[in-house]
């Protein structure tokens, strides 16, 4: 798992970085020099574990930026705050693999355009996030149905108040993993590339033929999508689009 990988690189490289202070007869207090090779050191084991790319920028400036924040003796309430933020808006990223970045308004127009014209169609956004792609289909399309998904604290409260006043909008705090599918008809997600093998068996195991899948920038690894709708925004973004069978 990617976060053991990096704690891993992090400690084995203070390890190093104490011990050779000790052989060279210096105590390993924390200064700037100190926390630039462990950082160096910590990046080298990361491309050794093949960690991604943005880990091993994570490790060049963890401990420099560590040092640096203890010289601005900042209050440990402070740290404590920051910490508990994080917590509530990322909640088990860690573990889960899939952080909150959001659909863009762009992404929810072209997904309204690809949801069928079904009368009591309903779609369901397996994470999502704070709510405001759900939002803006729920008002574009007041017949259908829609529901969130969203485990981390922080963003489903956001949602729930982004759902105020629409009807066709339930939001949940729950496991998108427990979430049954069967009653669906559209599944968005917008996750990342470590789940995408998970996500194709759930939809494949629960999904009723015919029933669509939408997934913003990740593909399944395995299948080829019905088609690939690219959204006219500036990261751009694709949608890959699977029909269930
Ligand atoms: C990339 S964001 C997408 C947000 C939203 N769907 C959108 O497109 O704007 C992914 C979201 O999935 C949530 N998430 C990750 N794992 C989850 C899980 N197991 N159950 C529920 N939500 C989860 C994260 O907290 C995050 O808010």
């Amino acid at each position: 798992m990617a976060a053991l990988k990096a704690l891993a690189a992090q400690l084995l490289a203070w390890l190093l970085v104490a011990a050779g202070s000790v052989a060279l007869g210096r105590p390993p207090a924390p200064s700037l020099p100190l926390a630039a090779v462990q950082g160096i050191l910590a990046a080298g084991i990361g491309i050794l574990l093949k960690s991604e790319r943005w880990w091993i920028a994570i490790h060049l400036l963890f401990s420099p930026a560590l040092v640096l924040a203890l010289r601005l003796d900042l209050p440990p309430s402070l740290y404590l705050a920051v910490l508990a933020g994080l917590t509530f808006v990322f909640w088990t990223t860690f573990r889960g693999e899939v952080p909150l970045f959001l659909s863009n308004r762009a992404t929810a127009q072209a997904v309204l355009g690809l949801l069928p014209d079904t009368p009591g169609l309903r779609v369901i956004d397996l994470g999502a996030g704070t709510g405001g792609l759900l939002r803006q289909l729920a008002q574009a399309r007041p017949e259908a149905r829609f529901t969130g998904v969203e485990h981390a604290p922080l963003p489903y409260l956001v949602a729930r108040f982004n759902a105020r006043g629409l009807a066709n909008l339930a939001v949940q705090r729950a496991d998108l993993w427990r979430q049954p599918l069967a009653e669906q008809d559209v599944v968005y997600a917008f996750l990342s590339p470590a789940v995408m093998a998970r996500l194709g068996d759930k939809a494949r195991a629960e999904l009723r033929p015919g029933a669509l899948l939408i997934s913003n920038s990740f593909p399944l690894p395995d299948g080829a999508p019905k088609w690939v709708v690219d959204v006219p925004d500036r990261r751009g973004t694709r949608l890959y689009c699977y029909r269930m069978e």
